[in-house]
């Protein structure tokens, strides 16, 4: 089918690579005319792992072009996708300002006699669907208002629901797609569109191999309201269960409990699942806050009081002071001092600085007066461009973010950094305190290596001793290293 995708961020370049991939015909259009060029030359504009190879692949097995022309990609298509950004205004409502010029240059672009589906794939509020509806029907009249009435279109949404970092991997193996529309015909067309993933037929990139148990993914088909609902409803449940695993973090380190041993024992519960239950310095991203936020605005607009929503937020908004109260409780006085990051990106494997917990700690830190040496493996190019203002010292690698600080923190869980040689570390540092902020660690182990260190909600190894009574958990899961929720789900399977 040809299809063109709108916008070529972390969802449209993902979006229009997959498709071509699975042998559709596609144009990806942008008006960043730098991330067009890059594109053109076969070189991503993000970091994504594995894009540029699948951009290669798509090449191969389908048709993909790039191109900054909305108009001359539109006309011909079948299907249209709006992936445009859909950021926050300073008020919390979404900032629908590059989905409406979108749709109206789309509407602009069609011809009469054909019939095109304009698929909204940008996190939007409820009742957007309509909206770009009317856009598109506005920048038809605009250019053929005689013969409006024979510009066929639907309007359907498609939320995106992949997670940067394994972008790839969720686009081609998702867990369900959700299309809602009013129009069975933009549905039957998108169902087609989506067959060869819906019946996994494609033979998968290496680099991206199909997941063992992967079977046939689910369509849930749904009302436009619906469509746009999920994808909300899914973002607001995901990072409260973040936030509800820092609230019980926050508590375990008051009561000397450890809440890695305290999520594991929940989440195998299967009305509870073991993922995104990692307590941390809160979540950040594109997405979470922003999405939040525009729902809470949402759910104001009709005069409902979200509660839980706000909780969600205000929750995730103190777990980020959680590192400056364990470095002011280790060091007492931070003027002057001089502090180690380890990360800047908001997660691993993503150069994404939107809304990450780094950027306002080390906005803190430095209005303080410390002065901060960082180290992100992707992410410090980004960082420089986008945050000009912050006067970080960017290191070569990690270990050097040692020299003369009194204190480091894990903001970003890179898989490197687990493998780091924490005694080196250690001695290259002026006093060898370390704020765990991922519970990266094996709080033993860096002890062993001589660090004074401080996990989220972790108790302390004086209070873990000292509370080694009949009511400890057994001694073998205490010593162990520190476990993933889904290694302790797998070893507690293998032990029946
Ligand atoms: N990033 C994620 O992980 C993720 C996941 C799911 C959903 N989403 C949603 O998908 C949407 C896109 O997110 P993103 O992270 O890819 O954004 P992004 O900012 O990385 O990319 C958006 C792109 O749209 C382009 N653009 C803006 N207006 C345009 C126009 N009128 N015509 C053509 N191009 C235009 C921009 O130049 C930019 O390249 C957002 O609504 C977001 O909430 C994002």
């Amino acid at each position: 089918m040809k299809v063109t995708v709108i916008g070529v961020g972390y969802v449209g370049a993902v979006t229009g690579a997959c498709l071509a991939f699975l042998g559709h015909r596609v144009i990806c259009v942008d008006v960043d005319e730098g991330r067009i060029e890059k594109l053109r030359q076969g070189q991503s504009p993000i970091y994504e792992p594995g894009l540029e190879e699948l951009i290669a692949l798509a090449q191969e097995r389908g048709e993909i072009a790039f191109d900054t022309d909305v108009a001359t990609a539109v006309r011909d298509s079948e299907v249209v996708f709006i992936a445009v950004g859909t950021p926050s205004l300073p008020s919390g409502e979404t900032n629908l300002a590059y989905l409406e010029s979108a749709a109206r240059t789309v509407g602009a672009a069609m011809e009469p006699g054909r019939f095109y589906v304009v698929v909204n794939k940008s996190t939007v509020p409820v009742g957007c669907g309509n909206l770009v509806e009317a856009l598109v029907r506005d920048g038809v009249m605009q250019v053929r208002p005689a013969d409006a009435a024979n510009v066929n279109f639907a309007v359907a949404s498609n939320p995106e629901f992949l997670r940067e970092g394994s972008a790839i991997h969720d686009s081609l193996y998702p867990g369900r797609i959700v299309l809602g529309s009013p129009s069975g015909r933009a549905i039957s067309t998108l169902r087609k569109l989506y067959q060869p993933l819906t019946e996994q037929s494609f033979a998968p990139p290496a680099f991206a191999p199909r997941p063992a148990e992967m079977g046939e993914v689910p369509i849930i088909s749904t009302s436009l309201a619906s469509a746009e609902m999920i994808k909300y409803s899914a973002n607001a449940f995901l990072s409260l269960k973040i936030g509800f695993a820092n609230e019980m973090a926050n508590i375990c380190e008051r009561v000397g409990a450890d809440v890695l041993e305290v999520m594991s024992g929940i989440g195998l519960d299967a009305r509870i699942g073991s993922g995104f239950l990692n307590a941390g310095i809160g979540w950040g991203g594109s997405c979470f806050g922003k999405d939040v936020n525009s729902l809470l605005h949402t759910a104001a607009e009709y005069g409902y009081e979200a509660r839980i929503l706000e909780a969600s937020l205000a929750v995730n908004r103190s777990q980020r002071s959680v590192v400056i109260q364990k470095l002011q409780e280790k060091l007492y006085i931070l003027k002057g001092r001089t502090i180690a990051l380890l990360g800047l990106a908001f997660k691993p494997d993503t150069d994404d600085l939107r809304d990450a917990p780094s950027i306002q700690i080390a906005e803190r830190l430095l209005h303080m007066g410390a002065r901060v040496r960082v180290f992100d493996p992707i992410a410090m190019e980004a960082c420089r461009a986008q945050h000009p203002h912050l006067h970080l010292r960017y290191c070569a690698d990690a270990l050097s973010t040692a020299d003369g600080a009194d204190a480091v923190v894990l903001v970003t869980e890179w898989p490197e950094f687990a493998d780091l040689d924490l005694a080196r570390f250690a001695l290259r540092m002026k006093r060898p305190v370390m704020i765990d902020g991922r519970n990266l660690f094996d709080p033993e182990k860096a002890v062993e290596a001589g660090f004074e260190y401080a996990g989220v909600g972790r108790p302390s190894r004086d209070a873990r001793t000292s509370n080694a009574g009949p009511h400890r958990v057994p001694d073998a899961a205490h010593r162990a290293p520190m476990r993933s929720p889904l290694e302790l789900q797998l070893t507690a399977k293998a032990a029946g």
